[in-house]
């Protein structure tokens, strides 16, 4: 059973996670979810925004169809569970995969647990998907790029030394990641930390909070950069929304 206190912090980071994102998730799905209550968020920007660093073609592909997919999967999943799933945002659905969210504050791994296993692996990609490309598309904006300020400016010299050397780690785990998945830098009880992680895997799995994300699946650069996957992670950095990955910071270091 869940303590009052348990309850309270449970209360009060729910409420801070429908602050901290209210674009992706909270004006999306601003009631808990029910059969088809995930929608995909339209695009901050113009397909041709990121031109020509991503192209609109690509745009278009990737989040009219990839990041379509997951919603419409993720939603017959929950079509088919209502009992349990009706109740829990997606974030709470990530977390609780990853065994409850130890240390985030959640108390429904025991009803997550009860799922069969082929609709926790659903989630798993599907609404591990569609959570991690609704916080992608804005983590980047038209004339992005260069460095982080204030906070996690510091933050970022203090944890890797300095904004190229965080860069060369970051892009390091960008490129080496085998097949297709997530390149992270995460807040890890506290700490910044970078991450690889595969397929469509989310760090709220692991109780760590997405600060930045880049997607290295074909279906991201393949049509202008076919196997350059290193080109496209170059070509990235110019698009990045640091104003919106330094509010995420400020928010969630608390
Ligand atoms: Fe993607």
């Amino acid at each position: 059973m869940m303590t009052r206190r348990q309850a309270i912090k449970t209360t009060a980071l729910v409420t801070a996670a429908v602050a901290i994102a209210p674009a992706v998730i909270g004006q999306n799905n601003p009631v808990p979810a029910t059969a088809g209550a995930f929608t995909l968020p339209p695009l901050p920007y113009a397909l041709d925004a990121l031109e020509p660093h991503i192209d609109a073609r690509t745009m278009e592909i990737h989040h009219g169809k990839h990041h379509k997919a997951y919603v419409d999967n993720l939603n017959k999943a929950v079509a088919a569970h209502p009992g349990i799933l009706t109740a829990l945002r997606i974030e709470q659905m990530l977390q609780e995969l990853g065994g409850g969210g130890v240390g985030i504050g959640f108390d429904m791994s025991k009803k997550m647990s009860e799922l069969p296993v082929n609709i926790r692996t659903t989630i798993r990609n599907n609404g591990g998907g569609h959570f991690n490309h609704s916080l992608f598309w804005q983590m980047m904006k038209k004339d992005g790029g260069g460095e982080p300020k204030v906070e996690l400016g510091k933050a970022i010299e203090l944890s890797f030394g300095n904004f190229a050397d965080f860069k060369t780690k970051f892009t390091e785990a960008a490129t080496k990641t085998f097949g297709s998945g997530w390149a992270w830098l995460v807040l890890s009880k506290g700490k910044l930390a970078i991450l690889s992680l595969p397929n469509q895997d989310s760090p709220l799995s692991g109780g760590e909070q997405p600060l930045l994300a880049l997607d290295v699946w074909e279906h991201a650069y393949y049509l202008k950069y076919q196997n350059k996957r290193a080109d496209y992670i170059a070509a990235w950095w110019n698009v990045v929304n640091w104003d919106f990955v330094a509010e995420r910071y400020t928010k969630l270091k608390v």
